[in-house]
């Protein structure tokens, strides 16, 4: 099914909050786990007013009028920060490798290369997640440091958090 990408407004906290709910469930990859995800319908619909009065975005990727794909971008607000922002993006597992995570980050470049002041994108990965870390590198992002050991799993075993940029 074709693919539509848009951004969100206050209308899709529902579906948000649902589809994070099983993002969270489906992903070792994100720092939350599911049962931390305690959110209501009005706290997504605060978060997602919070972050396009902050000057950030939020696209949505549909398929269908299913959501399949989410990418949320967070300006900084503090003045020494304001040139940067960063992000968070997930598909669904049953649309992995179908080129929406791709879809969802040249929508963020494109938007990011027309925001007055914004001069870099950054984020964040795990060091076990090789296939956003190849889709980052992809598309520009290089490596700027890593902070060892900083994620822990219940079955005792770690992963590094690499940090990562892309100028503008
Ligand atoms: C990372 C993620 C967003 C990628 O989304 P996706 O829609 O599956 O990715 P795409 O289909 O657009 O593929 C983009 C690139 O990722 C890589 N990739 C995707 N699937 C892959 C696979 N099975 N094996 C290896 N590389 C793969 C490729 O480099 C691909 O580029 P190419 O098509 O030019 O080769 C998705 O895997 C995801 O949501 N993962 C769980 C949450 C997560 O890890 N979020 C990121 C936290 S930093």
């Amino acid at each position: 099914m074709k693919i539509s990408i848009r951004q969100a407004t206050a209308a899709d906290s529902y579906a948000i909050l649902k589809y994070t709910k099983k993002i969270l469930d489906e992903t070792p990859y994100m720092i939350s786990t599911s049962m931390e995800y305690v959110n209501s319908v009005e706290d997504e619909e605060f978060w997602t007013r919070q972050t396009y009065e902050d000057g950030g975005i939020i696209f949505l990727a549909y398929s269908g009028r299913t959501l399949v794909g989410m990418l949320t971008a967070n300006r900084q607000r503090r003045l020494r920060k304001r040139h940067t922002c960063t992000f968070g993006i997930s598909v669904k597992k049953s649309h992995h490798g179908k080129g929406i995570g791709k879809l969802l980050m040249n929508e963020l470049i494109v938007w990011a290369e027309q925001q007055p002041g914004l001069e870099k994108i950054n984020l964040e990965v795990f060091s076990n997640n090789l296939i956003a870390r190849r889709l980052y590198q992809k598309l520009g992002f290089r490596e700027e440091g890593r902070l060892l050991k900083e994620i822990k799993y219940t079955d005792g075993t770690y992963a590094d958090v690499i940090l990562m940029g892309r100028p503008l």
